[in-house]
């Protein structure tokens, strides 16, 4: 299954090139869900929100898409047919897609399963998730964690 994993605001806000981490705000709650969500599972991103993070995340695989073909050292796999890859994990297999924005655009329709974490306030940054539309998804799960909401999503079609 393809999953994304993403945080966002009300207005599908997810990254700002001011945040410590490229992040618009610093929730320990929801950096725990992912980390409880993805460990020791296949997860794949962007190369910027890789040079973001600054290393391989520990215990799981980690899938680097990038068009470049020098990226040596990374302790990392790196994808350079996110299209090709992708189509190994449509039925068994599961992978996490963890942006950032240009990943999350050109995977959303590809996607099986959204896992959203929505931020609540106010933020200003740069980066967004498309528009989830409900013809396309429907939630199947809402949780209300401490400092967020969590809900999930399966495709319809
Ligand atoms: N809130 C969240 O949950 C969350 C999660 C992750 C990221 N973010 C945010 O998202 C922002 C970064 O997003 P971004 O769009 O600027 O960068 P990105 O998606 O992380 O990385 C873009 C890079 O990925 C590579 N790439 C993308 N599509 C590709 C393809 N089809 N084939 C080969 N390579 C491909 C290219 O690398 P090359 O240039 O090396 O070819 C491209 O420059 C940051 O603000 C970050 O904080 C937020």
């Amino acid at each position: 299954m393809i999953k994304i994993i993403v945080a966002m605001d009300k207005n599908n806000l997810i990254g700002s090139a001011q945040g410590r981490m490229g992040m618009p705000w610093h929730n320990a709650e929801d950096l725990q869900h992912f980390k409880e969500t993805t460990l020791n599972q296949t997860i794949l991103m962007g190369r910027k929100t890789f040079e973001l993070i600054g290393k391989p995340l520990p215990k799981r695989k980690t899938i680097i898409v990038s068009k470049a073909h020098d990226l040596e050292n990374l302790n990392a796999e790196v994808c350079h047919d996110l299209e090709t890859l992708l189509k190994d994990y449509e039925k068994d297999q599961d992978i996490y897609i963890c942006g950032g924005a240009s990943v999350y655009q050109q995977t959303l329709d590809l996607a099986n399963e959204l896992i959203v974490s929505y931020i609540p306030g106010d933020y200003t940054g740069d980066a967004y998730f498309p528009v989830i539309k409900e013809d396309r998804f429907k939630c199947i799960e809402e949780v209300e964690k401490e400092t967020f909401i969590l809900k999930k999503y399966r495709r319809i079609k």
